[in-house]
Formats: C-alpha cells, sequence, structure tokens
C-alpha cells in the first residue's frame, strides 16, 4: 500500500515538477540591454560589431518583441513573448541563403535598416552603423 501511494506521488508530481522547471528557465532567460552584434562566419568580415540599444527598442521606441523575433510555422510567425529566443544565426547563415531564409547580414540589414527608413528615425547610412 506505501509503495502505491509513493508511486501515485511520483506519477502526479513528478511531471508538474519538470514543466514548471522549463517554465522558469525559459523567463530566466536574461533580455540584453545593449548588444554590440559581432558575429563570425562571413566569407569575408569588414567590420567589427555592431551596436545595438536592445532594451531601448522595445521601452523607450514602443517596438514589439515580435516585430524583431519569430519562428514560423505554415508561413507565420508563431513566436510569441515568454518564448525563448534564439539568436539569428541558429537560422540565418552567414554563407548561404536557404529558400526564403535569407543570409545573416541581409536578416539584419532587412530588419534594421527597412525599419529605421519606413519610420524615419534611427539610422540609415552605413557608417552610422558600422563604425568601423
Ligand atoms: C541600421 C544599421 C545598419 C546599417 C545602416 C548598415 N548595416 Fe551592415 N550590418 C548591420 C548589422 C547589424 C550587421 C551584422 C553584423 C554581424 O553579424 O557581425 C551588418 C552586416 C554587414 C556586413 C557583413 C558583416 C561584416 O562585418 O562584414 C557588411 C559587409 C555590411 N553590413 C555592409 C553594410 C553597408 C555597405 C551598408 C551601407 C550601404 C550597411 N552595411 C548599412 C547593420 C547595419
Ligand atoms: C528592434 C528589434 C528587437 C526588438 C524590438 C526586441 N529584440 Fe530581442 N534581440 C534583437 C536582436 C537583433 C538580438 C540579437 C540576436 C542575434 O544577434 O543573434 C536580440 C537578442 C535578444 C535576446 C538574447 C538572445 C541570445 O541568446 O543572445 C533575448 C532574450 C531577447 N532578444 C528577447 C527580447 C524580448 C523579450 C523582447 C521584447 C521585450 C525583445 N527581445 C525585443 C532584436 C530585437
Ligand atoms: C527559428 C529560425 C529563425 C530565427 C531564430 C530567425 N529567423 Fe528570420 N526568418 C526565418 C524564416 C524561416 C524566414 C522566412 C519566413 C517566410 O517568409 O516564410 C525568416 C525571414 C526573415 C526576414 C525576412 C526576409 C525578407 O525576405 O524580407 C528577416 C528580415 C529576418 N528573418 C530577420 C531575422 C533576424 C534579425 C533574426 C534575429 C533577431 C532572425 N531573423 C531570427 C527563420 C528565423
Ligand atoms: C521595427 C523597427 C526597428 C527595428 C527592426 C530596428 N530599429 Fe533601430 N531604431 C528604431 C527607431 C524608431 C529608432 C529611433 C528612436 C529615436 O531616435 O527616437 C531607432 C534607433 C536606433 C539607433 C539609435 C539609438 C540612439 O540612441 O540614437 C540605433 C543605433 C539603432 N536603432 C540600431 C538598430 C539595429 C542595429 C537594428 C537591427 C539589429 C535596429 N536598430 C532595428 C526602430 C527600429
Amino acid at each position: 500500500m506505501k509503495r502505491l501511494i509513493l508511486l501515485i506521488v511520483i506519477v502526479l508530481f513528478v511531471p508538474v515538477w519538470i514543466l514548471t522547471d522549463v517554465a522558469i528557465s525559459q523567463d530566466n532567460q536574461e533580455i540584453p540591454e545593449d548588444i554590440i552584434i559581432n558575429n563570425s562566419g562571413y566569407r569575408r568580415k569588414v567590420h567589427t560589431g555592431v551596436e545595438f540599444p536592445h532594451l531601448a527598442h522595445s521601452e523607450d521606441y514602443g517596438i514589439e518583441c515580435s516585430e524583431c523575433h519569430h519562428e514560423y510555422k505554415g508561413g507565420k510567425n508563431v513566436w510569441k513573448e515568454g518564448d525563448p529566443v534564439k539568436r539569428c544565426i541558429t537560422c540565418h547563415k552567414p554563407t548561404k541563403r536557404q529558400g526564403k531564409v535569407v543570409r545573416l547580414q541581409f536578416a539584419y540589414h532587412f530588419s534594421c535598416k527597412k525599419c529605421h527608413k519606413e519610420m524615419e528615425s534611427g539610422p540609415v547610412e552605413c557608417k552610422e552603423c558600422h563604425k568601423k
């Protein structure tokens, strides 16, 4: 009887513990305030890092996380705030385009420059972002 109770306790509570543990580790992914974007893996690396005031973009300029972070399923962005964030390079390769998944350099350019142009604020000239 004791063993049966123990078994029931394990069956009931262990999955709950595993689930909450996963939820906690997702919530704990640190949201960086400022980022220097500096990837390697390009065929030729010309510049030395781009300053990106990350948190200011969501907190001060009011941009939704999901404007920049995505995970596509059936052509739709299913990423939502609270989900783990993968680095751009996880999917966008520095050397080759894979179907609709543009090369890494263009992933950044089409995100950063395009929005700055559309909103008519934020840097659009090469040397404003590429200082060196
Ligand atoms: C809004 C900011 C921004 C502007 C404006 C911009 N870039 Fe970039 N660019 C980036 C970011 C971010 C990366 C990714 C850097 C990395 O992965 O290390 C990048 C990557 C690159 C790379 C490949 C990585 C390297 O260091 O060689 C090249 C080449 C490049 N940009 C050239 C240009 C040129 C030329 C212009 C102007 C026509 C330009 N960029 C304008 C943000 C910008
Ligand atoms: C204007 C675009 C933009 C917005 C808005 C934005 N992010 Fe980001 N975020 C980025 C970029 C670009 C990176 C750097 C990723 C890289 O270079 O691989 C990043 C990195 C991160 C990282 C670190 C990932 C890692 O493993 O290094 C986390 C976590 C993150 N963002 C969460 C958030 C959350 C949560 C929000 C909303 C509150 C948010 N971001 C809003 C563009 C944005
Ligand atoms: C989990 C994989 C994944 C990650 C991580 C990811 N992307 Fe993407 N990205 C995709 C896929 C897939 C597409 C193609 C979507 C479609 O049109 O079906 C795409 C498309 C894009 C496009 C549109 C390209 C165009 O043709 O206009 C941009 C810009 C972009 N990603 C930028 C980024 C940036 C910046 C980051 C990092 C903050 C990032 N992506 C992280 C998978 C990813
Ligand atoms: C969806 C829109 C959007 C995206 C995507 C975006 N930005 Fe911006 N960014 C803005 C806006 C709006 C401002 C101007 C805010 C202001 O000056 O009031 C800005 C300002 C900036 C500034 C100037 C900050 C300052 O203190 O003057 C830098 C640097 C910058 N962005 C870099 C980047 C880089 C690098 C990326 C890509 C990784 C990026 N941004 C992606 C909207 C965007």
